[in-house]
């Protein structure tokens, strides 16, 4: 099966540290077992990269990365106290202009999933308190605070195209603009500005805090939430502890020029070579990636036989169940296409 393009996939895949590589060995495992064409390069990133090359994002990956469809990425170790490291997912997310992260969140047939949540969350993935400005002053510390017209109309424009494509009814956008006047203004002005021209879409609008308490209190309210880069990283993991915890959240990394998928889980040192990791998180994120690249039916029969496998009770141990890492996969591919 192929794409539009009628060529085949070109994915990089970068394992990292820890379970990445593990995790990222059954998520081939997975497509291999589908009846899709690919063409794979890999690439290194993390910590053994930096012991072996000297730098933990060696150009060679950005290079690859870039020349790919899609980069499916593990986990990262990131070790204390060195001097010239840095974090290569964070540099590659910006090396490859990837200002959009993309977190779908949706109700999983486990115990510790709550019933009907199907949303997603749109982050700003640049800039906003995140953009490393960060100073030493005589009474303490500064950080700077980044929101340009620019970042905030891709990211709002990509949320409400996502709910077009969606169906979705209802955009939200989180702010705290009545503290942050001017930052936050600005953010939910262009917001409004967007919101025109999309006359079938609505627009709601919810302080961070309160969106904070609504997620526990009533999470299927929202459909699509779009919101700058911190209240969006902290309002994602507090998201997917309403399905499952970590084991299960994965996420898209969206440029206009290169695009990567990720399980929002790190390198998990204490599961290395157990067999015990979940690789589940990296198969939604291998699932992100096929819908982005135009392979919606191969997802479609990925997805179903992770809900068959769930249902049936076969997960790992970390939901519940009593499977090996390498078990679980091969209860999802005996599932595939049936
Ligand atoms: P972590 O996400 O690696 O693990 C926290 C705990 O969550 C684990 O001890 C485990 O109990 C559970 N867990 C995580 N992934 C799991 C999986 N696939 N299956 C089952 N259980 C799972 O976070 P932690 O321990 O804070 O960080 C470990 C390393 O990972 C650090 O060096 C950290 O900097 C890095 N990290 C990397 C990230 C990335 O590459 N995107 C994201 C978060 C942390
Ligand atoms: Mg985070």
């Amino acid at each position: 099966m192929t794409n539009k393009t009628n060529k085949p996939l070109s994915l990089c895949v970068i394992g990292g540290d820890g379970i990445g590589p593990e995790v990222v060995d059954q998520a081939l495992r997975l497509l291999d077992a589908t009846n899709l064409t690919y063409i794979k390069t890999t690439a290194e990133a993390g910590y053994a990269a930096y012991q072996k090359h000297g730098t933990p994002l060696p150009k060679r990956t950005i290079k690859l990365c870039r020349e790919a469809d899609a980069t499916l990425f593990g986990a990262v170790t990131t070790p204390p106290n060195i001097d010239n490291y840095f974090s290569p997912i964070v540099r590659l997310r910006k090396e490859l202009g990837l200002y959009a992260n993309v977190r779908p969140f949706i109700s999983l047939p486990i115990a510790n999933s709550q019933p009907n949540i199907d949303f997603v969350i749109v982050r700003e993935n640049t800039e906003d308190l995140y953009c490393g400005r960060e100073h030493v002053t005589p009474e303490g510390a500064i950080a700077e605070r980044v929101i340009t017209i620019e970042a905030s109309k891709n990211i709002i424009e990509y949320a409400f195209k996502l709910a077009q494509k969606q169906n979705r009814k209802i955009v939200t956008v989180v702010h705290k603009a009545n503290v942050l006047r001017i930052t936050d203004g600005l953010f939910l002005k262009i917001a409004q500005e967007v919101s025109q021209n999309y006359p079938k879409i609505e627009l709601r609008d919810m302080l961070v805090d309160a969106c904070a308490m609504q997620l526990i209190k009533n999470p299927s309210q929202f459909e699509i939430i779009v919101t700058t880069n911190m209240f969006g990283d902290i309002l994602s993991d507090e998201a997917a502890a309403l399905v499952g915890g970590l084991g299960t959240a994965s996420s898209a990394n969206i440029g206009n020029n290169a695009s990567l998928f990720e399980p929002i889980h790190g390198s998990a040192p204490k599961y290395i070579n157990t067999n015990k990791a979940n690789p589940l998180a990296t198969f939604y994120a291998l699932c992100l990636l096929l819908e982005h690249t135009g392979y919606e039916n191969t997802s479609q029969n990925i997805k179903q036989a992770i809900l068959e496998a769930l249902k049936a009770g076969e997960t790992t141990k970390d939901l519940g169940g009593n499977l090996l890492m390498s078990e679980f996969t091969d209860a999802v591919i005996n599932r595939l296409g049936k």
